[in-house]
């Protein structure tokens, strides 16, 4: 096999298509730099003390584990002296995070969720980083809250790294979506798959079913229709996976094809959905797009929501087209 490392897949691309900046390219290197750092940390597990729970909350009231804190003091770090960016935004931290007066600043705003699927932390099942970059507006001193406040539309970049049986690193610049391995003995991203497709069918779906009993009708006709198989009126068989860590979940959608939903429901009309808009839903929604796939929030394209709060929730619907498109008429037809 020809090694393609992440630096020359960059550079290339750059080359051919003009996609992808010199402060750009330094900001996705040095993410993914940071996701080998925390690789690391996960796979020592508790030969590293790095398992459970740091006995804090973060802004959304939920309990941290050490490996949370630690990946965003690694992503933090990471990218506070490199000059290619205004501030940074994380699910950990309530408010945006300007870069240091020490150190210049760029023009990109990078939001991330430093570890995601956290429950899975313990048991050893895989987990990932998701991260969302924009440009920050253009001719203003210290960016504020507002300024990150872009459609998924705006997003420059998108990606996340799996830590898993392997490590990898899902990229996009709006070209595409590529794949990168992480090679353990030298430390370094090669790149492994081009131009991911989600298949537009499929019979696979992932939704937390123990949550059935507060869906909205709309769901429950879309999943009841799924589980009545062959003799129903979708005339085939549907097979059932939940991992609970979303970008294993969006890993295997983006492989072999398959439905996500995180909806909306009865329990607490103050939270609409659990996962969040801006640094969840809006980066997994520009990747799925750019393999092919759609994302929705059951009513309409994630990339077209005018977000109002950082740590906004909002439900998700993504993957295979065909399946995204009908739990979504579904919605639009209630
Ligand atoms: O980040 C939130 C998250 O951990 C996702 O990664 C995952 O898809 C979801 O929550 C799992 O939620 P639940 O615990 O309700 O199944
Ligand atoms: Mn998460």
């Amino acid at each position: 096999m020809k090694r393609i490392s992440l630096t020359r897949f960059l550079v290339e691309e750059q080359r051919l298509n003009q996609n992808i900046p010199a402060e750009l390219r330094l900001l996705i290197e040095v993410v993914a730099r940071a996701c080998k750092t925390i690789s690391h940390a996960v796979g020592k597990g508790a030969l590293g003390e790095v398992l459970g729970t740091a006995n804090t909350e973060n802004v959304q009231g939920e309990v941290q584990k050490k490996l949370d804190i630690l990946s965003n003091e690694i992503l933090l770090e990471a990218n506070e002296w490199g000059g290619h960016l205004a501030a940074m935004a994380s699910e950990e931290m309530e408010t945006i995070h300007p870069i240091p007066n020490r150190y210049p600043q760029g023009e990109y705003l990078l939001l991330f969720d430093p570890l995601d699927g956290s429950s899975n932390i313990d048991v050893n099942v895989s987990i990932g980083t998701i991260f969302s970059v924009l440009k920050a507006p253009d001719g203003i001193a210290t960016p504020t809250e507002q300024d990150f406040m872009q459609k998924g539309s705006q997003q420059v970049a998108a990606g996340y790294a799996i830590y898993g049986p392997q490590t990898m690193l899902i990229l996009t610049t709006g070209n595409g979506v590529n794949a990168f391995t992480l090679d353990r003995e030298m430390g370094s991203w090669v790149l492994t798959e081009r131009n991911l497709q989600i298949p537009v069918d499929t019979q696979e779906f992932a939704i937390n079913m123990s949550n059935a009993r507060h869906w909205y009708p709309p769901v429950t006709r879309y999943v009841d229709e799924m589980l009545e198989g062959k003799t129903g009126p979708r005339n085939k068989d549907f097979n059932m996976r939940w991992i609970a860590a979303m970008v294993t979940d969006v890993h295997r959608i983006l492989h072999r094809g398959g439905v996500f939903m995180y909806p909306a429901d009865k329990r607490d009309p103050d939270k609409p959905g659990k996962l969040r808009l801006m640094y969840e839903a809006n980066p997994m929604s520009m990747i799925v797009e750019q393999a092919g796939g759609v994302s929705t929030d059951g009513k309409q394209r994630m990339l077209d929501i005018q977000p109002t709060t950082l740590h906004q929730r909002v439900p998700v619907f993504l993957g295979s087209k065909n399946e995204v498109d009908l739990v979504t008429r579904y919605h639009l037809d209630a």
